[in-house]
């Protein structure tokens, strides 16, 4: 049995559609089962990453685990106790920073050390900006004119579904532990770029602005707290995190490349009619 937590996540709903494809038992673990969808033959179950002893239920039996960073290491403990072996634990490329005063990287290195400390088996999957990012701009590309900030910095933005499709190979086979695993997609591309990829998968104009640094932070202090802006304005304005580099994890662990993002914007474009 695994247990993929996030189920309803751009990328645990694209693990449990995974693993469920190939016929292994699946718990899709989530605050709310009645909401849920899942696909035929899973169990949504209900469980609080914020409450490590909600989840004994979700873990009961459970041999591997696909977790997100940024909760408490009890889970790890908990996850011993009902007998798991192996974590696929989805972090991010801040991971790689070392930089634990940043808020996001903080809590991806703490959270991947707890794993590394409680003697589970561990997998760390850590993906670049993820493709669906862009459907925070659907609305301004219904309109026309997308504004977003940080013009110059490139970033190998990455499908959830080739995130997952990495996670389900460390999950099912004991041949990726101890493995830190950088995700990305197969080229690096500009806020500019995604917007052009994107006009030309919906067939019609959107034009990019630069955002002013000022005018993003405030608009991001609207929608999460400060600590969380600060370290994305440090990833991204003080040159902290290099998204940039690509990594040809998708195809080693997976055999097939990864997706572009004009894929991507194909196969979503009705997201942003
Ligand atoms: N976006 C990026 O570019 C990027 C890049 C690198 C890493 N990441 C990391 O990716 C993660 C986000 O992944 P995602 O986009 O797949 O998620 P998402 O679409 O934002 O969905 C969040 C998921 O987490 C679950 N969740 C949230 N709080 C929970 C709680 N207290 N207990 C149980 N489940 C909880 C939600 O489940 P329910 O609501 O159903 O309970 C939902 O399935 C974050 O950890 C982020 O740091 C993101």
């Amino acid at each position: 049995m695994i247990v993929v937590a996030g189920a309803t996540g751009n990328v645990g709903r694209e693990v449990v559609r995974q693993l469920a494809q190939t016929g292994q038992p699946v718990r899709a673990l989530t605050r709310d089962p009645a909401k849920a969808a899942v696909p035929a033959g899973v169990t949504a179950v209900a469980g609080d990453l914020g409450d490590p002893a909600s989840l004994r239920p979700a873990l009961a039996g459970a041999t591997a685990v696909f977790l997100l960073s940024g909760y408490s290491p009890d889970i790890f403990t908990e996850a011993s106790r009902a007998g798991v072996r192996r974590v696929v634990l989805m972090s991010g490329g801040s991971a790689e920073t070392g930089d634990r005063s940043n808020a996001v990287a903080g809590y991806m290195i703490e959270t991947e050390a707890a794993l590394r400390a409680s003697g589970l088996g561990w997998t760390m999957v850590r993906p670049r900006m993820f493709m669906t990012n862009a459907l925070q701009w659907a609305d301004q590309v219904r309109a026309g004119v997308v504004r977003a900030p940080w013009a110059d910095v490139p970033s190998a933005v990455v499908d959830p579904a080739d995130i997952a499709a990495v996670a389900v190979q460390a999950l099912v086979s004991a041949d990726h532990e101890g493995r830190e695993y950088p995700v990305t997609g197969p080229e690096a591309l500009r806020p500019g770029d995604r917007v052009r990829i994107l006009a030309e998968a919906l067939g019609r104009e959107i034009r990019y602005e630069p955002q002013p640094d000022d005018e993003a932070r405030a608009e991001m202090l609207t929608q999460m707290p400060q600590p969380y802006v600060d370290a994305f304005f440090s990833f991204y304005s003080d040159g902290k995190l290099d998204e940039a580099t690509l990594f040809p994890t998708v195809i080693d662990v997976t055999g097939r490349p990864p997706r572009t993002f004009a894929d991507w914007a194909r196969a979503n474009a009705d997201r942003f009619r």
